[in-house]
């Protein structure tokens, strides 16, 4: 069975399928200003997306556009840095690439990581959230698009993030590096502005904790394919309403680079769990 994904972009696909240096049983996608992971990782091959036949190119600060390769104690390591979004005009399709690409490397399982406002009243800038669900109705119809009507349905029954192996391989880690993570719910906002003051009480009131505007499609998008997603915020600001300051994406990317090293040390504690169970 084809996707349409796969349909469309299938130059894009077989140009990096033919760089790649070896197949990868995982990947993760780094989200505002947590792209440096990369760099702490030593790739044994970097690819700039710009280079890559008709790969959509982020226009987003924070997100260089870069796909690297790594080993890591023997596991195999597909990163994104940088990510395409919905709100930069880009269709869900071209958005849904990356997870495409790392199925289509044989990764079985995706970290799916972004920035994101917190609603929930305990949650602080620097705090890490692992989202045990999410809500994803305001894109419904576009995922609908890409999936073909009446599948998605079938599988949004079966979406809760916190039962998978992977969501406890995050937990254990965040024991080993004794890292406060939070759990809870993650809102879809379109963007590309940030919520107003009365649609931050309209979400909590439905039982969100943090909002953002990625991520949600590429973990239904990966559930669809098999590979299991899990999804890590980085809150890097209150909410707009919950303090008087001005939201701005500078204090987004600067927030992501102050937790830097709590988020690495997660990440590879989870690689390592990952590898004790392989
Ligand atoms: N709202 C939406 N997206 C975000 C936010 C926010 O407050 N912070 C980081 N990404």
């Amino acid at each position: 069975m084809h996707t349409n994904i796969e349909k469309i972009f299938t130059k894009t696909i077989k140009n990096i399928l033919e760089k790649a240096p070896f197949q990868v049983d995982l990947a993760v996608i780094l989200g505002s200003g947590l792209g440096d992971f990369a760099s702490s990782l030593s790739p044994e091959l970097s690819l700039k997306v710009s280079e890559i036949q008709d790969y959509p190119v982020s226009t987003v600060q924070g997100h260089s556009g870069m796909l690297h390769f790594v080993e890591y104690k023997g596991l195999r390591i597909l990163l994104f840095q940088g990510r395409i979004h919905f709100y930069e005009g880009y269709s869900l399709k071209q958005c849904l690439l990356p997870v495409e690409i790392a199925k289509q490397l044989g990764a079985k399982n995706v970290i799916i990581t972004n920035a994101a406002g917190g609603i929930n009243s305990l949650f602080c800038p620097g705090d890490l959230m692992l989202t045990s669900g999410f809500v994803s109705l305001f894109l419904k119809k576009e995922i609908s698009q890409v999936l073909g009507a009446g599948k998605i349905d079938q599988r949004n029954e079966l979406i809760e993030l916190g039962s998978s192996d992977l969501y406890r391989f995050v937990k254990n880690a965040a024991i080993e590096t004794s890292t406060n993570i939070r759990e809870g719910v993650y809102f879809y906002s379109k963007g590309p502005s940030y919520e107003t003051p009365a649609e931050i009480r309209f979400m909590r009131t439905f039982g969100a904790d943090a909002v953002g505007m990625s991520s949600v499609h590429e973990a239904i998008y990966s559930i669809y394919r098999g590979v299991s997603p899990v999804m890590i915020s980085c809150i890097t600001n209150f909410a707009a309403g919950i303090t008087s300051s001005k939201l701005s994406h500078s204090e987004v990317t600067e927030t992501a680079d102050l937790v830097k090293t709590k988020f690495e040390n997660l990440l590879k504690s989870t690689f390592d769990q990952i590898i004790a169970q392989k």
